[in-house]
């Protein structure tokens, strides 16, 4: 069977997608993937087994290495995910969300076209490159309104402008060579295998360890969350059924200021794991310095992806909340290894060095 490059497929949502796929789809996956921090491939344990499962530790900046996997696997399309995600570390340090954001991908559609226009009919008309991008490229909602595939872009961190960069360049390579596209923009994910610099993971793990659950500013920013494979089952829908060159917006339905997903989150492990001196978590609160730039609010109108594919989440915020709580309780060796020196080096022996 043909089959499909997934990139940061030992990511977050890269590693969801790739289990669904493997679960629910005729493909051989190719999970291209640089492993930095971010990536695990202990997130794909159930996978390695499975004989159309196929690891590539590359770099998607790498145009040779892309060059040698197109002609070893010639897929039916590329699911791009990699990327630096984490909107804190972009304010720290862009350099790496340059690189892999914008260059990584330019480098990918480079090979992905070279590829692509040597292709003989049919193949060259079913081939698809779906470009998975966030809704932070439109930047920052009032207490009004919710972004749509027809929002003009307007990014504010350097991670979110490194994404609209990448977004405007696989619209270009349709526009002026052709490439058969498609772009989605979700909304925050949240789920099992998250790394744990983000607003959930984090905060599970501090309450566990009694440490302070730092919130930004006021806490009033809202964001829109999905469960992550609800996420991934839209992008199954969208690879396959999209139509060339357009954009679909995918969102939870499920806009919560930090407060209350923190305060949620607190509810949940008062009841599934008490603290051991008594109270809540929700002591464990604190107000920090806000990020600078902090967008206010994000939330999506998915009324395309949901009218013209059939798609809406499965998951309820209050069910998806109480299996993320309930998996990171439960897989203390997955959050120690993803933070553990140990762990990295071990890698570089199983994996090699960086390429
Ligand atoms: P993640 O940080 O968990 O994973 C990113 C993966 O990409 C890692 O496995 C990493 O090793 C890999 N990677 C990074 N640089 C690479 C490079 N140069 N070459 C090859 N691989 C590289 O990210 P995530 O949260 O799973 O997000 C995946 C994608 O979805 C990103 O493109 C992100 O912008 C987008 N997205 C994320 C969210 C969210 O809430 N997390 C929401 C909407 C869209
Ligand atoms: P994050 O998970 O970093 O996702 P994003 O910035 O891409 O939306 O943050 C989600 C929200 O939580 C965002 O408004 C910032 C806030 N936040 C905190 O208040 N405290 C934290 O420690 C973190 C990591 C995030």
């Amino acid at each position: 069977m043909a089959a499909v490059f997934v990139t940061g497929g030992a990511g977050f949502i890269g590693s969801a997608l790739v289990r669904q796929l493997l679960a629910e789809s005729p493909y051989d996956i190719v999970n291209i993937d640089k492993l930095t921090y971010a990536g695990n491939p202990e997130s794909l344990d159930g996978c390695v087994a499975d004989p159309r499962y196929h690891f590539s530790r590359t770099d998607i900046c790498d145009r040779a290495a892309l060059d040698a996997l197109f002609a070893q696997h010639r897929p039916c399309g590329v699911i791009h995910l990699a990327a630096e995600s984490h909107v804190d570390r972009s304010i720290h340090s862009a350099g790496e969300f340059i690189q892999t954001n914008i260059v990584g991908t330019y480098t990918l559609l480079e090979a992905a076209r070279a590829y692509w226009e040597r292709l003989a009919e049919p193949a060259r008309d079913a081939f698809r490159f779906h470009h998975v991008s966030t809704d932070e490229v439109f930047g920052s909602l009032g207490r009004e309104g919710r972004f749509a595939e027809t929002t003009a872009y307007d990014p504010r961190s350097p991670y979110s402008a490194s994404k609209a960069s990448s977004d405007h360049l696989v619209r270009a390579w349709h526009h002026t060579y052709g490439l058969p596209i498609v772009v989605s923009n979700c909304s925050n994910n949240y789920g099992p295998r998250q790394f744990p610099e983000k607003l959930i993971p984090l905060m599970i793990l501090n309450a566990v360890a009694g440490k302070p659950l730092p919130i930004y500013g006021t806490g009033e920013n809202v964001r829109d969350w999905l469960y992550v494979d609800d996420h991934a089952r839209a992008l199954h829908l969208v690879f396959e059924r999209g139509a060339v060159g357009s954009t679909y917006c995918i969102g939870g339905n499920a806009e919560h200021t930090n407060l209350a997903v923190v305060d949620t989150l607190c509810g949940i492990l008062d009841e599934l794991h008490p603290r051991a001196g008594g109270g809540s978590y929700r002591e464990q609160k604190v107000f920090v310095a806000d990020r600078p730039g902090h967008d206010l609010r994000y939330a999506i109108d998915a009324g395309k992806i949901t009218q013209k594919l059939g798609w809406s989440p499965r998951e309820s915020f209050m069910s998806g909340l109480r299996r993320t709580v309930a998996w990171y309780l439960a897989n203390h060796d997955w959050v120690a290894h993803v933070r553990n020196g140990e762990y990295r080096r071990w890698l570089e022996t199983h994996y090699g060095s960086h390429p």
